[in-house]
């Protein structure tokens, strides 16, 4: 269905006997004020018209309606609200249809719940997605989606968030039809008129027996608690979803809807709720790169990869799901097979775990190809490089892309910390090369890293933007610099966990009081699971240039001499038995941390949980900070969706820039300048936190100004 952009945001009009009401307020007909207003209005019409014997709400543009106006969150509350026009839908004498095409989440759903009939067609989206953003469904959707499809699957929907399709909610009893075509206004209008002709009553989903087994509904609010307590990891709103579905069971529904509301305003006035619509919001932010206004995005329609290791083997998978075809390059011919099988290996385990069937792994790999000639990528509209971590290497790659890739090409390098513009610097078009820097798993990661050199053209900028919306990526526009945004950040942040380790903490401690903080990992975890070769290596390559003053913490690296990289040797900061993911603490390491602490001059002592996270948070923080002032971020909202979307950081406490924001930005930096009277090396207050606290502003107040 079209929009009209100056439409009023619900339009009611007379078809014969029915009274079609069109929601339309674009981008996703969310349930602002004035849609509210609209609605009840259309009600009070269609009550009011003799003539109309029915009413069919429809949204125009491409959803139904995608819910509550989250913008409207944390401000006063306008009357009426969601609740009450729910309430109203299905209280009308008349019947109310909904006939339902793209999103009906949240709100939207609610409002369909509340209607007497509804129907979707092909396409259709329906959902309760505001575990997502911190809430429950408030607005009739925690009472009336167990009356209509039972308790089980109403918890189903509600503490997953999952959007289900309108076959499927025909099968749960969550619409009543679905459409033989697209066309939801035809559909629509059909259907309501056959329930006209039938003279179908006025059904309220309040008087619906889906709850009427109560011993099921008891046992599944039952094995939902439990679940629910053991997986919410620290978020409010999953268990009193759970309180809200037994309310349905135990209360009568009027009680249950005050229970749901009282909950409801709970968790919207949560920081929980806060920092969650801060992530839904950055995540679609960091979408609108300058070069995303300015420039157009070359076509993309085939891709290659160079090199099949980790990376490459991930990226090329990331590719193939995105249904272009790939072709991969290798050294030789026995790396290209192990190419191969790291990319085998990938698609057998989703087989394995039944996400893929043999016959879909079959048509990706219909559009894979390998090679040793760097001839086979003349036709590639983009080329990923994720070859060894090393500027000779790559240049030498980027020399063979420049001379067989055709005009135009895209000439990305998937490089973690190297210098792009050397890269592009050393072939005759750097206009055309750009980092797309991928996170590993890079066909599970949702992060990546868009690196922008200095002379690289506005449309690869584009471009990659583009193809990150292509592969569902999160793409964060990111400066040049020594490990970008996020593994710049990482780097310092892990060496504040190590100075805590040197000073008395143990790394079990570490990791304990980060996975409280929410992260689902520790740093040591982290490490073990990555390998610790890896980071001895990078620190080994740059022994040389390391400033001899700055404090360097030798722990990981006696780990290391000992061949202890982590979980493939076994050992690592734990200790990791045959086929066990989860290790044990070592007292070997801390004897050897001891020993360490020792050749430093360093009497141990005894830190708080809450101390640990202090000062990993703060030199997270503040080197957030440096990356925004030299704009290698563009916003703090660009690191927060970097950290959430790369790092591991909770989605629930926005990112570290946002956290920074909770906890006061001045109370931060007087952490900040109490660490630096003991290191002042490493303890340098960013420049811009000096700012913002010296004019009383907050990280939040760059956001919107940027
Ligand atoms: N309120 C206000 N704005 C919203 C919105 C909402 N509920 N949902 C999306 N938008 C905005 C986005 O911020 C974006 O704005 P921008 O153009 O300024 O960046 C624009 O709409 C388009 O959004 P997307 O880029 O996400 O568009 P897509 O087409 O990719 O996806 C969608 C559409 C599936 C509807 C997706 O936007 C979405 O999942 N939205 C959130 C749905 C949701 O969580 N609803 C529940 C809200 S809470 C609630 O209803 C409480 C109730 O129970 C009382
Ligand atoms: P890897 O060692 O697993 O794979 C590298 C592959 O490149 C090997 O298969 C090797 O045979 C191949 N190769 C080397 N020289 C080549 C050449 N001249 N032509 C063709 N192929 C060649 O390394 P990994 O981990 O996949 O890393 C690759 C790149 O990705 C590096 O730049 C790394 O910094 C970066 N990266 C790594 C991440 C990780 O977690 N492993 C995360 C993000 C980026």
């Amino acid at each position: 269905m079209t929009s009209t952009p100056d439409a009023a945001p619900v339009n009611c009009e007379l078809r014969g006997n029915l009274l079609l009401v069109t929601v339309d307020n674009p981008p996703v007909n969310a349930l602002g004020v004035e849609v509210r207003r609209g609605l009840v209005a259309a009600i009070e019409a269609a009550e009011a018209y003799a003539v109309a014997k029915a009413v069919l709400i429809v949204g125009a543009g491409r959803n139904f309606i995608a819910g509550a106006d989250i913008r409207e969150f944390g401000k006063p509350p306008q009357m009426p609200t969601l609740p009450d026009v729910c309430n109203r839908i299905e209280a009308c004498s008349k019947p109310v249809i909904v006939a339902i095409h793209g999103a009906a989440l949240g709100g939207g759903l609610e409002i369909a719940l509340a209607a007497h009939y509804r129907l979707a067609v092909a396409g259709a989206k329906l959902g309760l997605p505001e575990v997502l953003l911190g809430l429950l469904p408030g607005a009739g959707g925690t009472q009336r989606a167990p009356r209509l499809i039972g308790a089980e699957a109403a918890l189903s929907l509600m503490l997953s968030g999952k959007h289900i399709g309108a076959q499927d909610a025909l099968k749960m009893g969550l619409v009543d039809r679905v459409g033989q075509s697209d066309d939801v206004l035809t559909e629509g209008l059909t259907y309501a008129q056959q329930l006209l002709s039938e003279h179908a009553p006025v059904r309220r989903t309040r008087d619906a027996q889906g709850l009427a087994d109560t011993d099921a509904g008891a046992a599944a609010i039952a094995v939902a608690r439990a679940d629910t307590a053991k997986k919410s990891r620290g978020l409010l709103s999953p268990l009193k979803i759970v309180d809200c579905v037994n309310a349905a069971l135990t209360l009568p529904f009027e009680d249950g809807l005050r229970f749901e509301r009282a909950r409801f305003i709970e968790c919207l006035d949560s920081p929980q709720r806060a920092a969650l619509v801060h992530a839904f919001q950055a995540e679609r932010q960091v979408q609108k790169a300058p070069e995303t206004r300015s420039a157009q995005p070359r076509p993309i329609a085939s891709a290659g990869v160079v090199g099949g290791g980790t990376m490459g083997a991930g990226i090329a998978v990331a590719l193939l799901d995105a249904g272009l075809p790939v072709t991969m390059i290798e050294r030789d011919d026995a790396s290209l097979a192990r190419g191969r099988a790291h990319v085998d290996k990938v698609y057998d385990g989703l087989i394995a775990k039944g996400r893929l069937t043999h016959d879909a792994k079959a048509k990706k790999l219909a559009r894979f190809a390998g090679s040793t000639s760097y001839d086979a990528l003349a036709e590639a509209d983009v080329v990923i490089e994720a070859v060894f971590e090393d500027m000779a290497v790559k240049q030498a790659v980027f020399a063979e892309l420049d001379r067989v890739c055709k005009p135009g090409a895209v000439l990305a390098t998937n490089t973690s910390y190297l210098d792009i513009d050397a890269i592009a610097a050393g072939i005759a078009r750097p206009q055309d090369v750009i980092g797309l820097h991928f996170f590993s798993p890079a066909h599970v990661m949702k992060l990546l890293e868009v690196v922008v050199p200095a002379r690289v053209s506005a449309d690869v900028v584009a471009t990659a933007f583009d193809l990150a919306k292509k592969l569902r990526k999160v793409p964060v526009r990111a400066g040049v610099c020594d490990g970008f945004i996020g593994n710049r950040m990482l780097a310092v942040y892990r060496a504040a966990a190590d100075h805590l380790m040197e000073e008395g903490a143990s790394p079990y401690q570490i990791d304990k009081a980060v996975r409280e903080l929410g992260f689902p990992m520790g740093p040591y975890q982290v490490i073990d699971l990555a390998g610790g070769d890896i980071g001895w290596a990078t620190r080994k390559r740059r022994a040389s240039t390391r400033d001899p003053n700055a404090r360097y913490v030798q722990i990981p690296d006696r780990l290391c001499e000992r061949g202890w990289f982590g979980q493939k040797t076994s050992r690592g900061f734990y200790r990791y038995e045959a086929g066990q993911r989860a290790g044990t603490p070592d007292p070997e390491v801390e004897a050897i941390i001891d020993a360490e602490r020792e050749r430093a001059g360093i009497t141990p002592r005894a830190f708080s949980d809450e101390q640990i996270v202090r000062r990993y948070m703060a030199a997270m923080i503040n080197e957030g900070a440096n990356v925004i002032h030299e704009r290698i971020a563009l916003r703090p909202l660009d690191v927060d969706v970097t950290l959430m979307n790369g790092f591991g950081f909770p989605a629930w406490r926005g990112g570290p820039m946002h956290y920074a924001d909770t906890i006061g930005l001045p109370a931060l930096l007087a952490d900040i300048r109490e660490f630096e009277k003991r290191d002042p090396l490493f303890w340098k207050p960013s420049p811009l936190l000096v700012e913002l606290v010296e004019r009383g502003e907050t990280f939040a107040s760059l956001n919107r100004a940027m």
